[in-house]
């Protein structure tokens, strides 16, 4: 096995791991509103399903209210030996995970490491196929190939970023959006790890080390099968009295059709439909205005929301991000 050999295209986001206390509007939210599978576990342990895996989002208790782990799944066991093998090299600590945590997780094989901004890392081999019947408002996800979706994160230290998952899976860079949102410009890179146009997305302040927002994760995304079942979370997420945080639109860059909700944790959820797939032969990055064609109207922002960006920016600058220098290297500028 030659670890310098690619792991593009062998690496797909398989999971997510949510630590909350506020289990009745988590329940409320993904299984009423967004539409997903609920089985709940016990009184401190939820999961929602998008397919026939057994879990895609593993909702645990506890205070962060957040995103506090993201697993990914590898296609095969020599590829998933050589992520850990480049893992260790670097002497980074890579913990296995207990038979309990992979079965929670519905998984085998799993292994953790640390991750930027603390988001836990996780791989796994072989995700445990259910034969239990979807039960669910959605017609469908969209999942395969391309994995669940994608995770945003912003950061003061994207080049760190970028470095970090370059290291690790092979990222490759598909485009860049430059938006300004409250009047604070932004720049935010989109990262591949297969098909999918982005897994990863990074937005960072231009030129100052600020980072506005509370939560590790900004926002999730899953993708939904059919343009009407964005229409109907839409409306759920509506009638249930949830806060949306972008009405729907269409992204400049992967042209998918979305909106995004905040969930009971506060990081925002976006739901979409039919983003556009890479063509490695004839993909070259390139540099998009503003997140939108049309519409993803910030809905019902007010002054003291803005405000509190500022806050959470100033406190950002006293506290340094967390990252994983030995995985980052020299860190990836920008093109
Ligand atoms: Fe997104």
């Amino acid at each position: 096995m030659n670890p310098a050999a690619s792991v593009f295209g062998s690496v797909h986001l398989g999971y997510i791991v949510i630590e909350t206390n506020r289990f009745a509007d988590w329940r409320r939210f993904g299984t009423d509103a967004i539409g997903m599978h609920r089985d709940d576990l016990d009184a401190g342990l939820m999961r929602f399903r998008l397919d026939d895996q057994e879990c895609r989002f593993l909702l645990r208790r506890g205070p962060a209210e957040d995103v506090v782990a993201t697993g990914w799944h590898i296609d095969d066991h020599a590829t998933f030996e050589q992520i850990e093998a480049r893992v260790r090299a670097h002497g980074v600590p890579v913990v296995e995970g207990t038979k309990e945590e992979a079965e929670l997780r519905g998984v085998e094989r799993l292994l953790r490491f640390p991750g930027p901004k603390g988001i836990t890392q996780e791989i796994y081999t072989t995700p445990v196929l259910t034969p239990e019947p979807l039960r669910m408002l959605a017609s469908g996800f969209v999942t395969g190939d391309s994995g669940m979706g994608h995770v945003a994160i912003t950061s003061t230290k994207p080049a760190q970023l970028r470095g970090y998952f370059n290291t690790v899976f092979d990222a490759r860079l598909t485009d860049y959006i430059d938006e300004t949102i409250s009047g604070v410009k932004l720049k935010i890179r989109f990262l591949r790890v297969n098909e999918r146009h982005h897994s990863i997305a990074i937005a960072a302040v231009r030129g100052l080390p600020i980072d506005p927002i509370r939560t590790r994760v900004q926002h999730l995304n899953i993708q939904t099968a059919t343009l009407d079942d964005v229409a109907q979370s839409y409306q759920r997420v509506h009638e249930l009295g949830f806060d949306m945080a972008l009405s729907v639109g269409q992204h400049t860059n992967d042209k998918e059709l979305s909106y995004y909700a905040r969930t009971p944790s506060g990081f925002e959820w976006e739901v979409g439909w039919n983003p556009i797939v890479i063509d490695e032969t004839t993909w070259e990055p390139s540099t998009h205005q503003g997140i939108s064609i049309w519409g993803h109207t910030r809905v019902g922002e007010t002054i003291v929301d803005k405000l509190d960006h500022f806050r959470l920016g100033a406190r950002s600058l006293a506290r340094p991000e967390r990252t994983v220098p030995a995985l980052s290297g020299a860190g990836i500028p920008d093109d």
